[in-house]
């Protein structure tokens, strides 16, 4: 043991309060045993009467001992003490000696007759139903280094993306979150990174059931799909809450990489036409699904299993002519959700010159807003975000941007942006001479 390591523990040993709340002896497993979880460790207690108990909880309140599956404040066990009838264990993180509660506290506890004297200390021994999942992970997972930092759920999966360093301890993570987290059944590492078609993860099982049908709820919705297969994100709900403000009665929304429908399903609801397309069959099943499970009325619903290219150069562009000879009517504005943050822009160029023809283009007077979503890599993600939208639409279009939104952060200096712009008539029925302008340099995705 070197010398600073000494001083470093007398000066923690010497500080107030801080024995460590944590089970000890564990630390490498890999495999959970729970048995190994057992702990005798000596708490504060305060040995109180049953008068005013009330008023003593409330003042102590915020030092109690909070662990799972325990009682912070007990009846004492018949003739271990005869005037004091109840025990209330306080945490040893916080208090180690009568002085470390506050003195307002304390001021307030003698006025209820509750001093020094009440205070003690009382062995307990604690084991692995006690424990929080994030004190087993600090005791058991290696020091110094990352731990299990964050994680989504979705319905009853809970979703992990673990570093190298703790791939080792799979099968102990999964377990206990499957046995500490009341709502998971099944939890799931991510392989590798999400760079398929479909978006949908290629994951692991590492606990719990093998049960990839989930049912979560979204903006008044009910989704239910096969996490194993689709893309769903829980961080997107407010985003789709976003997207769903901006759609009034009368409008109609072209979704072109839909999903299982959380930008459609709800706005079919609201009664809003939708145009919902996903390459993906098992996206397209799940959204047809939700779709039908949400009542959504199908006068306000189609559905498509199209690459984003061929839904926008054959339904869109056929909607679009319809409205110029008035076999379709529309009030309100045409909005085109775009939410392919790695390849979206890339798909902008086929509204451009979409429609050659200039006699369609005069009886055209439709307000079309497009909100695409790209990810921007470096420090200016506003000018990163809006140069890929012109250099892939293929023109400068900044003067009809309307906005730049930082939807999320998805990894240092990554974040994932929308532009919203308005798509005019000079840009889907450009003639082919504009078109043969020089091309602006591409930018690479
Ligand atoms: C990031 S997810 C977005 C899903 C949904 N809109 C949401 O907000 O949660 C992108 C979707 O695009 C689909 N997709 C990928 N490539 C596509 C393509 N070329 N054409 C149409 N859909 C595509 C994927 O299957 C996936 O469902």
């Amino acid at each position: 043991m070197t010398l600073g390591y000494i001083r470093g523990f007398f000066r923690k040993m010497s500080s107030s309060a801080s024995a460590p709340l944590v089970p000890v002896g564990v630390r490498g497993m890999k495999v959970l045993d729970r048995d190994k979880f057992l702990r005798n460790i000596k708490v504060p207690i305060l040995k109180v009467k049953e008068e005013n108990l009330s008023k003593i909880t409330q003042i102590s309140k915020s030092y109690f001992l909070k662990l799972e599956d325990f009682k912070p404040v007990r009846s004492i066990e018949e003739g271990e003490d005869a005037i004091f009838k109840k025990c209330i264990f306080l945490n040893p993180e916080k208090v180690s000696q009568w002085a470390d509660i506050a003195e307002s506290d304390r001021t307030a506890l003698t006025k209820l007759d509750v001093t020094e004297s009440n205070f003690d200390n009382k062995e307990i021994q604690l084991c692995y139903e006690n424990w929080r999942f994030e004190a087993i992970f600090k005791a058991v997972l290696p020091e110094n280094e990352e731990g299990v930092s964050g994680f989504s759920q979705i319905g009853h999966i809970i979703h992990l993306n673990l570093r190298d360093h703790l791939l080792d301890y799979r099968p102990l993570i999964g377990q206990v979150l499957v046995d500490k987290i009341k709502t998971c059944r099944t939890v799931v590492n991510k392989c590798v990174s999400i760079d398929n078609t479909y978006r949908n993860f290629s994951m692991e099982l590492i606990g719990g059931d093998e049960d990839y049908f989930v049912t979560v709820k979204e903006n008044l919705c009910i989704f239910q799909f096969d996490f194993s297969k689709v893309y769903w994100n829980p961080r997107l709900g407010k985003e789709h809450e976003r997207i769903l403000s901006y759609l009034k009665p009368g409008d109609c929304l072209f979704d072109i990489f839909c999903g299982v429908g959380p930008f459609a399903v709800p706005t079919a609801k609201r009664k809003i036409k939708v145009f919902a397309n996903d390459l993906n069959p098992d996206s397209f099943k799940w959204l047809n699904h939700n779709a039908k499970n949400n009542k959504v009325n199908s006068a306000f619903f189609k559905s498509f299993n199209k690459d984003g290219k061929d839904f926008i150069c054959n339904e869109f562009k056929d909607y679009i002519i319809s409205l110029c000879k008035g076999d379709e009517k529309l009030d309100g504005t045409i909005h085109i959700t775009m939410n392919l943050p790695a390849m979206a822009v890339e798909f902008l160029k086929y509204f451009n010159g979409l429609i050659k023809d200039e006699d369609l283009a005069e009886k055209f007077n439709q307000e079309i807003i497009v909100y695409v979503y790209c990810f921007a890599l470096g420090d200016d993600h506003v000018a990163i975000a809006k140069k890929m939208v012109n250099e892939n639409i293929g023109s400068n279009i900044t003067s009809l941007i309307t906005d730049v939104f930082d939807v999320r952060n998805v990894s240092p200096n990554k974040e994932m942006m929308r532009v919203t712009f308005k798509l005019t008539k000079e840009i889907l029925f450009r003639t082919s001479e504009v078109l043969s302008e020089p091309p602006l340099k591409k930018l690479c995705v």
